[in-house]
């Protein structure tokens, strides 16, 4: 599906649209190039879910844990990581398969161990500056 995000006015609406059709599924990787617009759109998805607090985790800054009515969130950002052995020593598995939402940024830098079943996301940023969102 595509849902197309004119500017960020629209950011909102497109984040609930994207909400209505994630199915079952709890582990979604965002793919773009820098400054496509994942931490955008991630942080919409936060918003439009409720979220009602931001903690940052201080030791394991590749991952932050938001709340949204009482469940957690899990927002990935796996830019800076060098080797796989980071994301093991991090304990991805246990965010990976908590069945708690898992939105991920940089999914290429730890395609290995990426579950199967997780939703594949592409953000485009279009020549008007407009974003279209493919998954
Ligand atoms: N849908 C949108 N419409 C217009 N501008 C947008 C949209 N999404 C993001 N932007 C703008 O693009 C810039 C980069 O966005 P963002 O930080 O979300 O990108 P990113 O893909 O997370 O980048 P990085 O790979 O560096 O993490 C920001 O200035 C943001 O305001
Ligand atoms: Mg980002």
């Amino acid at each position: 599906m595509e849902i197309q995000i004119q500017d960020l006015a629209h950011l909102n609406e497109a984040a609930r649209t994207f909400i209505e059709n994630m199915g079952d599924h709890t582990v979604f990787a965002f793919y773009g190039h820098m400054g496509a617009g994942k931490t955008t759109f991630i942080k919409a998805i936060c918003e439009a879910l409720g979220v009602d607090d931001v903690i940052t985790s201080p030791t394991f800054a590749i991952v932050n844990e938001y709340t949204a009515q009482g469940s957690p969130i899990y927002h990935f950002d796996f830019y800076r990581i060098k080797k796989l052995e980071e994301v093991y020593d991090m304990g991805f598995e246990d965010y990976f398969y908590s069945g708690e939402l898992c939105l991920i940024e940089w999914p290429e830098l730890i395609e290995e161990v990426l579950p199967s079943d997780a939703v594949k996301v592409s953000i485009q940023e279009k020549e008007d500056g407009s974003r279209a969102i493919l998954f």
